[in-house]
C-alpha cells in the first residue's frame, strides 16, 4: 500500500514539472565563433554559457539563432525511461499526425537503433495517428543529467540560409551570422522592441530581424544601396521601411539601435 502511495506522489511531483515552463536547449558553433555564442547566450537566456545542452526558463526559437539546435519543451521528467512511459500513458497523451524524435546531445546519447526503439516505445503511448513524412507535432525525448524527458520538440530550420541569396550584396556586407548575433544582442528574444539598422547598407541585419519577428527598420545615406535594400527585401516578401538619409537626421525614438559603422570606407555601387 505505502509503494502505492509513493509511487503515486512521485508520478504527482513529476506532473508538477508540466507547469514549470521549463526546456531544455543543444548548441554548437564552430571555435572561432564560441565568443559570439556565448555573447548571444547571454542576450538571449541571461547566463553565462557553460556547456552546449543546457536548461532554461525563456522560451527562444532555435531558427534565430544561428547555433541553436533544438529545444525540448518539458512536459515530464522520470528516473527512468519506464516511468517516463509511465506516466505518458497516465497523461492520455494524445495527437494526430505526430512523431516522436530522440533528441540527440552529444552527451551519454543511447546507439540509433537503441533511439529508435525509445521513440517507437514512447509512440505507442500516445493516442492518436503517427505520422512520418510531414508530422504536425514533434514530442521529443532525452536523457540528461541523469534524467530523462519527454516534450514538444523543436528543431532549427536553416531556411534562413536562402538570405544569402539575396539579390543584392556587396563588400561591405556582414554576414548573416553576426547579423543574426546582433539582431539577438539587440532585442534579447523579445520582438516586442522596435528596432533600427541606421547604416543598413544591402538590408543584411533587417532581414534577420524581420526572420526573427522584430518590427525593424534601416536608414541608409546612399540612394542606390538604399534601394538595393529595399529590392533585396522585396525578394523575400518582407515589408520593413528603408530610409534614404543620414543617421544624424533620424528623429524617431527605439528600443535598440544595430550600428554596422562605414569606418571611413564607402563602396559605390553604380549597377
Ligand atoms: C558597413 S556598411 C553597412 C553594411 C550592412 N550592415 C550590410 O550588411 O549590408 C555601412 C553603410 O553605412 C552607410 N552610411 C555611411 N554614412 C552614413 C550616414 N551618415 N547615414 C546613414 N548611412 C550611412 C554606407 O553607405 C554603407 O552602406
Amino acid at each position: 500500500m505505502d509503494k502505492i502511495r509513493n509511487r503515486k506522489r512521485q508520478i504527482n511531483h513529476e506532473v508538477m514539472q508540466i507547469k514549470t515552463g521549463r526546456y531544455i536547449y543543444n548548441l554548437n558553433y564552430p571555435s572561432y565563433e564560441k565568443e559570439s555564442c556565448e555573447i548571444e547566450v547571454r542576450s538571449l537566456f541571461k547566463f553565462d554559457l557553460k556547456e552546449k545542452v543546457f536548461l532554461a526558463s525563456s522560451k527562444v526559437h532555435p531558427s534565430i539563432s544561428p547555433f541553436l539546435k533544438s529545444r525540448l519543451e518539458i512536459i515530464y521528467k522520470a528516473s527512468t525511461f519506464l516511468e517516463l512511459i509511465e506516466l505518458t500513458t497516465k497523461g492520455k497523451i494524445t495527437a494526430s499526425d505526430f512523431m516522436v524524435k530522440y533528441m540527440e546531445l552529444g552527451i551519454d546519447d543511447p546507439h540509433f537503433t537503441k533511439r529508435r526503439e525509445y521513440c517507437k516505445t514512447m509512440g505507442l503511448v500516445i493516442g492518436g495517428l503517427a505520422c512520418f513524412t510531414s508530422p504536425k507535432i514533434t514530442f521529443g525525448i532525452t536523457f540528461y543529467q541523469g534524467n530523462w524527458y519527454f516534450g514538444n520538440l523543436t528543431e532549427r530550420s536553416l531556411y534562413w540560409k536562402k538570405h544569402n541569396n539575396k539579390p543584392h550584396s556587396y563588400s561591405s556586407s556582414i554576414g548573416l551570422s553576426t547579423a543574426k548575433v546582433l539582431i539577438n544582442i539587440a532585442g534579447n528574444g523579445d520582438t516586442s522592441k522596435r528596432l533600427i539598422d541606421p547604416c543598413c547598407g544591402v538590408g543584411t541585419v533587417l532581414l534577420e530581424g524581420i526572420w526573427a519577428g522584430y518590427d525593424i527598420i534601416g536608414c541608409e545615406i546612399n540612394r542606390k544601396t538604399a534601394e538595393n535594400a529595399r529590392k533585396n527585401l522585396r525578394h523575400f516578401n518582407y515589408e520593413a521601411t528603408v530610409i534614404t538619409g543620414d543617421i544624424q537626421d533620424i528623429d524617431d525614438r527605439f528600443d535598440a539601435a544595430i550600428v554596422d559603422l562605414p569606418y571611413g570606407n564607402f563602396s559605390l555601387k553604380n549597377d
